[in-house]
């Protein structure tokens, strides 16, 4: 397939343009410096000149704080810059992959959540991802929508996001204790497996809404505690909960993912949180 890739020096687009590249398809990615997918006008030029199959977009507005005071940026890229996309696959006849995220719900299931469970956003970065998600679907029913959580990557060392292992590592070398909240649970997902779970749908044909989340549910503090063992690093780390720990955004307090569909496919499961960490560590040595 040709295979156009938008986002790609982020995290997840990194390893989309290395999973799908190594799948043999013809792949075209695309950094923000070269298309910015907020311009309608860059996107029909770049594609209208290639013969596109499927159109992968992992750029994203993930500034869950900052979106709070600029909600008109994150729903340009998180939801408008969608419809862009949705509308072109649509003029091209090319499929379209978008990823959404685990905030699009409000975090009281107190269980990890499916595909079909009541959507309720509870920031502005919330309500955007799920504008993206609306949009992808509205043009297309061939769009396959990826919700994921608390994404790390290797490219994340390098980029100004970062992710929440770089984080920590960055805070422990401060010295120190740490304060990491105990009371939110998601459910971390390494960037290479959710790169290979989504050539696997892709290639099967799968369209609609999938989670895809590391598989499994931990709240950031063990999840801190697990980074630091298989770093070596014995920072002292506190416990504290959302109403100490105040952030401009609200997040949901569980929005772990169940990949309640993804497991029905047969397709291989992600391998373990431990796992995923350990790869993790030895790609950013390497
Ligand atoms: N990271 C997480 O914890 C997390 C959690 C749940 C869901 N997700 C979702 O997973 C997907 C991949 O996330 P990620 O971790 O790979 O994010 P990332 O590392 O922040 O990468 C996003 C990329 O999008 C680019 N971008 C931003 N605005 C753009 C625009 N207007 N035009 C073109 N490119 C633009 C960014 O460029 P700049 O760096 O130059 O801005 C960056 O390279 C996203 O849909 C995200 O919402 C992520």
């Amino acid at each position: 397939m040709q295979v156009a890739i938008f986002g790609a020096a982020g995290q997840l687009g990194v390893e989309l343009v290395r999973e799908f590249t190594a799948r043999s398809h013809q792949v075209h990615s695309f950094r923000r410096a070269d298309v910015d997918i907020t311009e309608t006008s860059q996107l029909e030029a770049k594609l209208a000149s290639l013969e596109i199959d499927l159109v992968l977009n992992s750029a994203a507005y993930n500034k869950v704080d900052i979106a709070e005071t600029e909600p008109q940026v994150a729903y340009a890229v998180n939801g408008l810059a969608v419809r862009n996309l949705a509308v072109v696959c649509r003029q091209l006849d090319a499929r379209l992959v978008h990823f959404s995220t685990d905030y699009v719900f409000d975090g009281t299931a107190g269980r990890p959540y499916r595909e079909d469970d009541p959507v309720r956003p509870i920031s502005a970065y919330g309500v955007s991802k799920l504008a993206g998600e609306f949009y992808a679907q509205a043009y297309s029913d061939s769009a396959l929508v990826l919700r994921t959580s608390g994404v790390f990557g290797p490219a994340g060392v390098g980029t100004a996001g970062g992710n929440f292992i770089e984080s920590m590592l960055r805070l422990a070398s401060k010295g120190g204790p740490l304060r990491i909240v105990n009371d939110h649970i998601a459910s971390p997902t390494f960037a290479p497996e959710l790169a290979r779970v989504t050539a696997e749908l892709v290639e099967r044909g799968e369209t609609g809404v999938f989670h895809a989340g590391g598989g499994q549910p931990i709240s950031w503090f063990d999840y801190a505690a697990k980074i630091f063992r298989q770093a070596n690093l014995s920072p002292e780390l506190k416990p504290t909960n959302e109403r100490e720990y105040r952030t401009a955004a609200r997040r949901p307090k569980y929005s772990a993912l169940e990949n309640w569909r993804l497991n029905k496919t047969g397709i291989l499961p992600m391998i373990s949180l431990d796992e995923q960490i350990q790869w993790y560590f030895s790609l950013r040595k390497a």
